[in-house]
């Protein structure tokens, strides 16, 4: 499953960076996002393959701070570029005529650099209350990374602060954007509703769908696994399930993005096409 995540998305970045027709805000926001999906697996993946192959599941505390550091900011990345996507949607549905003017290079360089300023400082402020925490002995992480939450639940200091910051910046970070991306969406329902053909319905919708099916997926799964967590209040099955965020889904990602498009589909194929006569034209 990594090698096939890391390989996705890395084949989406290659297809939007080879073909100028894709070099649109559209798709150099799913770039950006195939990037960070590749960033985000390799925060947690490689290490629990290490310990399988090793059946040693120690990391240092130096290691553990690190992952949490990475996995909040590329998390925190992902989230923010789905809204990012979902409002460059709207400013496409909504104000089509303007779209190019809107959406510049510079807005676009902005918005994604907007995004990395949160994840990273959303992921400082997370650790830095951390590292002042102390922890007794005989630690074990009920999770297979170093979880924010568990992490924080192991120390024997006062976490009170911790927690109220915790959930502070996630509500923050995971209801700025979504509130965001809900808002898009209902103006983008309402331009289509008025538009008058079926057959442009159907084609307004159709460029917006693949991104709606990876918010689906990350919200749906992200909720699942809140949801569950706080149900049956067992860390194993908590762990077991947020499996799906962060190996399942940026693992789909670039399934969604590529099998439903048309663009990303001739893209890729060139970009193999090209490939191919290379190597004609070396063996001739
Ligand atoms: C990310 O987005 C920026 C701004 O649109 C773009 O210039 C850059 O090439 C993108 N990065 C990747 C890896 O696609």
């Amino acid at each position: 499953m990594y090698l096939v995540t890391v390989l996705g998305n890395l084949f989406i970045i290659l297809a939007v960076s080879s073909d100028s027709h894709l070099h649109t805000p559209m798709y150099f926001f799913l770039s950006n996002l195939s990037l960070v999906d590749i960033c985000v697996t390799s925060t947690t993946v490689p290490k629990m393959l290490m310990n399988i192959q090793t059946q040693s599941k120690a990391i240092t505390y130096g290691g553990c701070i690190t992952q949490l550091h990475f996995f909040l900011l590329f998390g925190g990345l992902d989230d923010f570029l789905l809204a990012v996507m979902a409002y460059d949607r709207y400013v496409a549905i909504c104000h089509p005529l303007h779209y190019m003017v809107i959406m510049n290079p510079r807005l676009c360089g902005l918005l994604v650099l907007v995004s990395w300023i949160m994840g990273a400082l959303n992921s400082l402020v997370q650790c830095l209350i951390v590292l002042p925490l102390s922890f007794c002995t005989n630690l074990e992480i009920p999770h297979f990374f170093c979880e924010l939450k568990e992490v924080v639940q192991l120390a024997c200091s006062d976490t009170f602060l911790n927690n109220i910051v915790m959930y502070f910046l996630s509500a923050l970070l995971g209801g700025g954007p979504l509130a965001g991306i809900i808002y898009s969406y209902s103006k983008i329902v309402s331009s289509i509703r008025a538009i008058p053909s079926a057959q442009g319905k159907y084609k307004a919708f159709s460029t917006c769908a693949s991104h709606l099916s990876v918010v689906f997926l990350f919200y749906g799964t992200v909720l699942g696994v809140y949801l569950s967590s706080a149900a049956t209040q067992s860390s194993h099955s908590s762990a077991a399930a947020s499996v799906m965020y962060t190996v399942v889904t940026p693992m789909l990602n670039p399934f969604i993005y590529s099998l439903r498009n048309r663009d990303i589909k001739r893209a890729l194929k060139r970009f193999f096409g090209m490939a191919g006569t290379k190597g004609t034209i070396i063996r001739g």
